[in-house]
């Protein structure tokens, strides 16, 4: 939601004001009327038949054109889709992004078939103020994943001020992230500045008890933030294909389960370090297995001291969502990333339910609620519950990295806010 100048207004668990951690100039800070602004958005959506199917990080990145409309720039949008490899992927094009912005979303988009040329600069000449033009996949260059400065200059040429309100790929060092700001005064969007603030809020300022709940399949994507959240959290909930690796490196034989073999070591160096800090870690204690991921399969519940050979641990059990919910019902805030199973199935959806209805309702009782971007956010949208957490990011990779505490290259090239 955003007020009447396309600010974003905070959402449910989000009375109390975050603390600004964002030291980089906004759109706010630079006098944008009439000037030509290349805007960074990462319009990287999944599309099927050539139609969007999630809207999300498109919807995400309107408060920052909507601001920039209504203050006289000419917005020249760019972003990439897919990875095409620095080559023409016609599957890859953004005409389906375009016709979206246009037909569902009523924002005037003119959609060109290049990023660089004559035909570019051309189309952004004849702009007025309040215009929007869309850049075809920036990745069809080399120069962008290369982030090559002759490209980044070649970008920038088009424009006069540079704004990145591309969360999701802030973590990429790429001619459209970083380059260009090296030819042009650079500054941040609304939401890339949200997102920073969110989860730097969410790290150095949480109200306790603070819960994380982690999921997913791998615990290698993971071990960083997971490192980080040690420090931070007073407990973390585990579940999805990454617990095995844990219950496996506890001694536990897991059947089939999904086991990263090569990680068991840091997997026991995470269970110590937890026991050593007091933070409880828990793990399933029941799961559901099956022989093979399909709707199909037959299923049924086992404890995890008595998962049979052949047979896999797909959801975690009843008895374990019993074990978390009172959990979660204590905290005060919480952060989640990655399902607890394989939801897309029915018979092994329950347990990413009843966790992502737990810390729904634990934040309409005022907890914080952060979820980080992916496949959490996917399985929200599948239970109708988005809205009902405080605040999903848009970026899987990009959150991670600044969980870890890293720097993002699409950040740190900003113009830092003068004091
Ligand atoms: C994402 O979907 O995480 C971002 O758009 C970045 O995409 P990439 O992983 O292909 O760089």
């Amino acid at each position: 939601m955003a007020d009447e100048r396309g600010v974003p207004e905070p959402r449910a668990g989000e009375k109390e004001e975050l603390k600004s951690m964002f030291t980089k100039k906004t759109v706010r800070d630079i006098d944008v009327k009439g000037k030509r602004v290349l805007v960074r958005v990462d319009f990287n959506v999944p599309i099927t038949d050539g139609e969007v199917e999630d809207d999300t990080r498109i919807c995400s990145a309107l408060p920052t054109i909507q601001y920039l409309k209504e203050e006289g720039a000419k917005i020249v949008l760019v972003t990439h889709l897919g990875r095409p490899k620095g080559e023409v992927v016609d599957e890859f094009r953004l005409d389906p992004v375009a016709h979206y912005l246009n037909e569902k979303l009523g924002i005037p988009v003119k959609k060109l078939n290049r990023s660089v040329n004559g035909e570019v600069s051309e189309a952004v000449d004849s702009m007025s103020p309040g215009d929007i033009v869309l850049l075809e996949n920036i990745r069809f260059y080399p120069g962008e994943s290369k982030n090559d400065p002759e490209f980044a200059s070649k970008l920038a040429s088009i424009a006069d001020i540079y704004v990145s309100d591309a969360f999701g790929t802030s973590h990429r060092a790429h001619a459209s992230v970083v380059g260009v700001t090296d030819y042009l005064p650079s500054v941040a969007g609304f939401l890339l500045e949200s997102e920073i603030d969110h989860l730097e809020n969410l790290m150095k300022f949480p109200k306790h008890p603070f819960f994380a709940v982690l999921g997913g399949n791998k615990i290698s994507d993971k071990i960083g933030v997971i490192d980080k959240l040690i420090d931070n959290v007073d407990g973390i909930l585990t579940g999805g294909g990454m617990c095995f690796t844990f219950l496996k490196a506890k001694g536990l034989s897991v059947g089939n389960s999904l086991v990263e073999e090569e990680q068991l070591d840091m997997a026991r160096g995470i269970l110590k370090k937890a026991r050593e800090k007091g933070v409880s870690f828990y793990l399933p204690s029941d799961v559901i297995i099956a022989e093979e991921i399909s709707k199909e399969a037959t299923s049924k519940v086992a404890t995890v001291d008595n998962i049979p050979d052949g047979w896999m641990g797909l959801d975690i059990g009843p008895q374990t969502i019993d074990i978390y919910q009172p959990v979660l019902a204590r905290a005060k805030t919480i952060f989640w990333n990655g399902p607890m199973g394989v939801f897309e199935i029915e018979a092994f959806s329950q347990g990413t339910l009843r966790v992502a209805e737990a810390i729904a309702e634990q934040t309409r009782k005022g907890a914080l609620s952060i979820v980080g971007g992916g496949d959490s956010d996917a399985a929200l949208k599948r239970f109708g519950l988005e809205d009902k957490i405080s605040f999903v990011s848009t970026g899987g990779g990009a959150s991670m990295k600044v969980l870890e505490g890293a720097d993002l290259p699409g950040v740190m090239a900003l113009e830092d806010k003068e004091l």
